[in-house]
């Protein structure tokens, strides 16, 4: 791993353990994020995100919406795959203004989901989240948010780090909104998401009832 890499992941890591907005980290990151950590440490979350969105929404004219799109990594491999009506969502600027030159996303909406956002209810046909669920990003409360996007039997695909997963107890609020009859629980997985470290992870695939 390069020098210029682990040191962000140690700033990384300081946002979250004091659970501070990341938006500043990532208006900073945007220009080299990609660089950081796709080509120094071998990030994977995207590509499993796009895969598990086609195998559960294989319909390529879907519209979808990427929730914490940042520089468009999801958007890119939903692209080639054959998605063509992809709107991002993302609260860092910055990280827009990266994707946005790239003309994969129809719509990219600056927002922050963990407050209600602008976009209309049931509006897309699924959902897909990489890498922005933990402390200082996007937490549970979210959940109804990301649900209200959606129409009903849409699926919603999110990958996160397997740890704020285990030590936020992000199972509990999932079963509750099964059991509330708010979605359905389709699949939960784990896959290590960096090539270059020992990063478990957690997909998450629920349908809305
Ligand atoms: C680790 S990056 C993941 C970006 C992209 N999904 C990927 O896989 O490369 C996390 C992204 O989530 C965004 N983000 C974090 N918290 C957010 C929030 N509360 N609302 C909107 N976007 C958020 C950040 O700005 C950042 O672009």
């Amino acid at each position: 791993m390069s020098n210029k890499a682990s040191t962000v992941l140690d700033k990384l890591a300081e946002y979250e353990a004091s659970n501070i907005s990341t938006q500043p980290l990532y208006d900073e990151w945007s220009q080299t994020y990609e660089k950081d950590l796709v080509g120094n440490l071998g990030y994977t979350g995207h590509l499993i995100a796009a895969r598990a969105l086609a195998e559960f929404a294989p319909d390529k004219a879907a519209s979808i919406i990427d929730i914490g799109c940042g520089t468009g990594l999801v958007g890119q491999t939903l692209k080639t795959l054959g998605y063509g009506h992809i709107d991002g969502i993302d609260f860092s600027e910055k990280m827009l203004n990266v994707a946005r030159p790239k003309a994969i996303y129809g719509k990219l909406v600056p927002g922050d989901l963990m407050k209600k956002t602008v976009i209309e209810t049931n509006a897309y046909q699924a959902a897909v989240c990489a890498g922005s669920f933990a402390p200082g990003h996007l937490g549970p409360e979210c959940y109804p948010e990301i649900i209200r996007l959606v129409a009903p039997g849409s699926p919603i695909v999110i990958f996160m780090n397997g740890a704020h997963f285990v030590e936020d107890d992000y199972q509990s609020h999932i079963d509750r909104l099964e059991q509330s009859k708010v979605w359905k629980v389709l699949e939960i997985k784990a896959f290590n998401y960096m090539s270059a470290l020992e990063r478990p992870g957690r997909l998450i695939v629920t349908r809305k009832c």
